[in-house]
């Protein structure tokens, strides 16, 4: 037996919120949905899935020109037909916010060194390498640039990644993190529009306790109905487990009002597949793929 689809479940919810968009264009005292219910009705409006590009299009590798978490990488992802992109976020030695994966600049860069212990600058002197190794124009991002270049309605997933043992500092801390992550997106007015997402419980938690109206999502791997529990326990909005998860988690996950989007879904048999689970977003690294079968 088959899974309705999201569309299907949420009917109901979507007609309260919908009435409160059409409220805001009537006047200055009416009332707005608050940020998670913007992104939520979003997410819902692009049923049966929405179409997140995974670092943009994917990770560095041998064959694609584009690196990964670059400016160039997040425009393509949405010219391919991505609905938004994910990017992950870390904080510098010097307190400021940067658009990176790993822990280190190793991979992905001409530098070397712990993010953590670089400064911003130092940081923003390196150059991102294509997939061949070679040094390419572009910069790590900060998520100015990114909001920037790609605007309104575009979602933006913004992983908070908590370093490591290896780079972790007293300093830069999920602590650190979350706050400074918050203040820029809400300066950047792009709270309607952003999933923040961590696999770190503090930072997932954090975002609830500093801005209870933002969406929020805990980050799993091989996710179980103790993980469904464990997210509605720290107020979150979704999950975004690993795209093996069972039918029967995500009918739980939705039933419980969570939204249940998907990584990293790269082959179109899988894509398929969970759109027969009914998650409500997948990410991945081919967005073209994906927008493809969901025109089909
Ligand atoms: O947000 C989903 C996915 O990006 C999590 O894993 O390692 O690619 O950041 P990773
Ligand atoms: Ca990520």
């Amino acid at each position: 037996m088959g899974f309705p689809r999201a569309s299907q479940r949420v009917r109901s919810s979507c007609i309260a919120t919908c009435f409160l968009f059409l409220c805001a264009a009537c006047g200055d005292d009416t009332p707005v949905a608050p940020a998670n219910e913007q992104v939520r009705q979003r997410i819902v409006s692009l049923a049966p899935s929405a179409n997140i590009g995974h670092r943009g299009t994917g990770l560095t590798r041998p064959g694609h020109a584009l690196p990964e978490n670059s400016i160039v990488s997040f425009v393509a992802a949405m010219a391919a037909g991505a609905d938004g992109i994910e990017l992950d976020v870390e904080i510098t030695q010097d307190g400021q916010l940067i658009v990176m994966h790993d822990d280190d600049l190793v991979r992905t860069t001409n530098c070397t060194g712990c993010v953590s212990e670089m400064t911003f600058d130092e940081i923003r002197a390196c150059r991102l390498l294509d997939g061949e190794g070679q040094p390419t124009d572009e910069r790590p991002p900060t998520l100015e640039e990114v909001y920037d270049a790609i605007p309104s309605p575009a979602l933006i997933n913004v992983e908070l990644k908590v370093f490591g043992p290896d780079c972790s500092t007293d300093t830069t801390g999920a602590d650190a993190l979350v706050p400074r992550a918050l203040e820029e997106v809400t300066r950047l007015g792009g709270e309607g529009r952003t999933l923040f997402s961590s696999f770190d419980l503090e930072a997932a938690e954090l975002v609830k306790l500093e801005q209870p109206e933002y969406y929020s999502a805990l980050l799993l791997g091989q996710a179980d109905s103790d993980d469904v529990d464990q997210a509605l326990l720290l107020g979150q909005d979704a999950i975004h487990p690993f795209f093996s998860i069972a039918a029967a988690t995500v009918e739980d996950a939705l039933d419980s009002g969570l939204q249940v989007n998907v990584w990293t879904v790269n082959s179109e048999v899988d894509m398929e597949a969970n759109l027969d689970k009914g998650t409500t977003g997948i990410i991945t690294g081919f967005p073209g793929v994906l927008a493809e079968l969901l025109a089909n």
